[in-house]
């Protein structure tokens, strides 16, 4: 008993650093996946520089906006419109790094389609020569998991259906800024995050797909990713989040200008079961 359970303390030591190294590795998390009938672009054409644009916009983002973008670049017919999200635990700078990073590797990794989207650890990336703002989108959309299985499939799955349930009626509730909650369920840590352009039914439609998908793609399996345009979902056996990210508090209002529209005053941050609640 003594022995086994030593051996299990260095076990789940050895299959921490291995995570750690892992979740460091930035390439190891990046995928991409593009839409194959909406067309090509070819070498040197203006849709081509058009897309350089998008990235360097990304690359460079002025303003955090809760971590949300939608850019556009160029006249039709070689209008790019594009959506970048980053994860609402990561700070401005950590988004603007991934959104460099996979906004880049996207078009060297999925190149020539008009339209494709990436997913990295803490970010995705999607263009289209389309209006894509506000639209549930399911294509394209892909899965990863992690290939060590659950000892007690049935008790975990039951878990983690619960809490993501649970998280995903908080992110489609979460306002036009940011539709993100995180919580764990004992040792089922889960992250689930919309687009902030979907609303709430389209936000919920779109997470409920997702869990669709999660039980068939992440069945059993310690740890998965479901990865959609408009959604994401996640969840791990340890922590792989941070605190969610308070936005920042909008500049005092000059006194004595009551005619002014005022900026919508910031989410509030609140912790309540494990849970991260944004106002
Ligand atoms: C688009 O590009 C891909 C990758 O280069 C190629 O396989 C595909 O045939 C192209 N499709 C069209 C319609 O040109
Ligand atoms: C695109 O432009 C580059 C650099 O100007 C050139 O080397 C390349 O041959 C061009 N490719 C095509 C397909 O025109
Ligand atoms: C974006 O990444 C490239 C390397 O891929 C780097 O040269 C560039 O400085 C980065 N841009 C910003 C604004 O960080
Ligand atoms: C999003 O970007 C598209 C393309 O530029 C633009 O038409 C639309 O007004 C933008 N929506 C918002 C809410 O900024
Ligand atoms: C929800 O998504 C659908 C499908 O793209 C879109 O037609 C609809 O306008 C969206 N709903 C809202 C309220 O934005
Ligand atoms: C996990 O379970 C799946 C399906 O039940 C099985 O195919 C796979 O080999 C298992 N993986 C490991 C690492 O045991
Ligand atoms: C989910 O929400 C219900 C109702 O609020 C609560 O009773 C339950 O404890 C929650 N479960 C998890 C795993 O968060």
């Amino acid at each position: 008993m003594g022995c086994s359970g030593l051996f299990l303390f260095y076990w789940s030591v050895i299959v921490s650093l291995a995570a750690i190294a892992f979740a460091d590795d930035y390439d190891n998390y990046f995928l991409c996946r593009y839409v194959e009938d909406k067309g090509n672009y070819t070498a040197n054409s203006t849709y081509q520089a058009n897309l350089n644009r998008i990235v360097s916009q990304l690359s460079s983002p002025t303003q955090f906006n809760y971590g949300f973008y939608n850019l556009s670049a160029g006249q039709s017919p070689d209008e790019v419109n594009a959506i970048a999200l980053c994860t609402g635990d990561r700070t401005q700078v950590e988004c603007n790094s991934c959104l460099n990073r996979t906004a880049t590797e996207l078009m060297q990794r999925c190149p020539w389609y008009k339209e494709a989207t990436a997913w990295s650890q803490f970010c995705l990336v999607r263009y289209a020569n389309r209006d894509i703002f506000g639209q549930l989108e399911n294509e394209p959309r892909t899965c990863a998991f992690n290939p060590k299985n659950a000892s007690n499939p049935e008790q975990f799955n039951d878990g983690l259906i619960e809490l993501l349930n649970n998280l995903s009626n908080i992110a489609a509730a979460g306002g036009p800024l940011r539709k993100y909650a995180a919580g764990n369920l004992q040792t089922i840590y889960a992250a689930v995050q919309c687009t902030p352009d979907m609303d709430e039914q389209n936000c919920t439609a779109c997470l409920n797909y997702g869990r669709e998908e999660l039980s068939k793609c992440c069945k059993g399996r310690l740890g998965c990713r479901v990865l959609r345009p408009t959604c994401i979902l996640r969840y791990e056996s340890g922590p792989f989040y941070q605190t969610a990210v308070p936005p920042p508090s909008p500049p005092p209002s000059p006194s004595g200008r009551e005619g002014l529209a005022r900026a919508p005053a910031p989410p509030k941050l609140l912790k309540f079961n494990n849970f991260f609640y944004f106002f």
